[in-house]
């Protein structure tokens, strides 16, 4: 049996002869999802935050307005250009090419964000990635994933396969959201709530 392959960075390629492949900048779905990532999350600001997977740097810019520093990453280089020209104002953001989980940043984060990229990789890489996840991740940090659940053909797997992945690997979320097309949650290291933080409860 032949063993199920992470999509080919070519196939990436070729999107991005199209500054917009995925509809970042227009699309009303993609909008919705960045506005209901970023108020899902505990913390009103984080030290160093880390993007995995930019694309063009929407995401990136509401996620600079969040995090003191942040990396954003891509294994595609016209995407890593246009996220660069995208963020060019935010202050702290860098943006590097990287091909995970094989490449991996040096740095611990406080937030990490991995968005409709998970079903990109095969299970095996997907659980590379995630074994190595809390390495990176600090005490107060938090983890979300976010994805599309409709199956495409382009990836070898799905947002639900992806998310019962990530469980495996770090156990119950703290906080989820879902609806007829998308599926995000959050993992927090710290086992406060946003009250124990602000001394509510
Ligand atoms: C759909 S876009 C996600 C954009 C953004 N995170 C968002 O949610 O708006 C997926 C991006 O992930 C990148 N990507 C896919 N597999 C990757 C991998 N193994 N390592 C790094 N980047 C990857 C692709 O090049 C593409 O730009």
């Amino acid at each position: 049996m032949n063993a199920v392959a992470s999509t080919s960075p070519d196939y990436f390629h070729a999107l991005y002869t199209d500054d917009d492949p995925f509809g970042c900048r227009h699309r009303w779905y993609e909008a919705r999802k960045r506005a209901l990532l970023l108020a899902s999350l505990p913390a009103e600001a984080y030290d160093a935050g880390w993007e995995i997977g930019c694309s063009n740097g929407e995401l990136t810019v509401a996620l600079a307005a969040r995090c003191r520093t942040l990396l954003a990453t891509d294994l595609d280089p016209r995407a890593v250009e246009l996220a660069r020209a995208r963020t060019a104002t935010c202050a702290g953001v860098h943006v590097d090419a990287m091909h995970h989980p094989q490449q991996w940043p040096t740095g611990t984060f406080d937030l990490i964000v991995l968005s409709e990229v998970g079903y990109y990789l095969a299970p095996d890489a997907l659980d590379a990635l995630l074994a190595r996840l809390p390495t990176s991740l600090r005490d107060a940090g938090v983890f979300v994933a976010c994805h599309w659940l409709h199956p495409f053909d382009e990836a070898p797997q799905n947002g639900r396969q992806v998310h019962a992945a990530i469980a495996q690997a770090l156990g119950a979320p703290a906080f989820r959201y879902e609806d007829a097309d998308l599926l995000f949650e959050g993992w927090s290291v710290s086992p406060h709530s946003v009250a124990q933080r602000e001394a509510l409860r």
